[in-house]
């Protein structure tokens, strides 16, 4: 596909795989996946099969994240994963603020600004989740609530870091229910982020900032979705935890 920006797919695991499943699936992708060149891929284990799961990658195209972080970088926090720690690990990406942690664990977009910036001093790079939910979408608040979400997890950052910065947009009534956003749908909401992003930064900025669509993304849409103008990317639940569907998401995107 001729795209203005390197596509990126990245697979969210969530919370599946032991060591020993992970380690199955990743032996799986590098091999399935050994040539692809023009499409930045990125695998994120939950964090108990990072350590192993960056040795099987080893040299291989497939980049590592993580799926989440803490804001602080030490200290008596109970639970939590500071971003050195990732660094170690050679993790590249770590995903901020998915719809899973604003929901469960209620993380406002200032905790997520606070976890971009934490990440950018750590040289990973922020994959930002915004999305509305069905009521908000019916309501005709969609706008509304993608602007107040990117306006509030971008606070504080400059334009070098936010090139830097993945944004996806991830509807959160597509999210794991098989209903996907129709491509025009999707458009319009990249756009509109696109949009914000000249507002809050400039053109030449907003130009190179990449946006991933998430929501059930599957082999069957894969390649409608990634030829829409301002969808740079997909981040992929499901379909990231067998290697056949992700690798035919990135088939389709070639
Ligand atoms: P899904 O999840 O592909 O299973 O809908 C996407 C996500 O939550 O990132």
């Amino acid at each position: 596909m001729n795209k203005e920006r390197n596509l990126i797919i990245a697979g969210n695991w969530k919370m599946n795989k032991t060591v020993a499943t992970a380690l199955a699936l990743v032996n799986d992708l590098t091999l399935a996946l050994a040539h692809v060149t023009d499409v930045d891929l990125v695998v994120c284990p939950p964090f108990t099969a990072l350590s192993e799961v960056a040795k099987a990658l080893g040299g291989s195209n497939i980049r590592l994240g993580a799926q989440d972080m803490s804001e602080h970088n030490t200290g008596a926090y109970t639970g939590e994963i500071a971003a050195e720690m990732l660094k170690e690990l050679s993790v590249r990406f770590v995903i901020l603020g998915h719809s899973e942690r604003r929901q469960y664990h209620q993380e406002p977009d200032a905790l997520v600004s606070r976890k971009t910036r934490v990440a950018h001093a750590a040289s990973l790079q922020p994959i930002i989740c915004v999305g509305e939910t069905l009521s908000q979408r019916e309501a005709g608040h969609m706008e509304q609530v993608l602007e107040t979400q990117v306006r509030g997890s971008l606070t504080g950052l400059h334009k070098s870091q936010m090139v830097e910065t993945i944004i996806a947009y991830e509807p959160v009534w597509a999210i794991g229910t098989g209903q996907t956003a129709s491509t025009e749908q999707a458009q319009e909401a990249h756009a509109f982020i696109r949009g914000l992003l000249v507002k809050l930064f400039d053109e030449a900025t907003a130009r190179r900032v990449r946006i991933q669509y998430g929501g059930s993304v599957r082999p069957s849409n894969a390649r409608e979705l990634l030829s829409q103008p301002d969808v740079d990317g997909a981040l992929v639940g499901g379909a990231s935890l067998d290697a056949q569907s992700f690798t035919e998401i990135v088939k389709n995107a070639i």
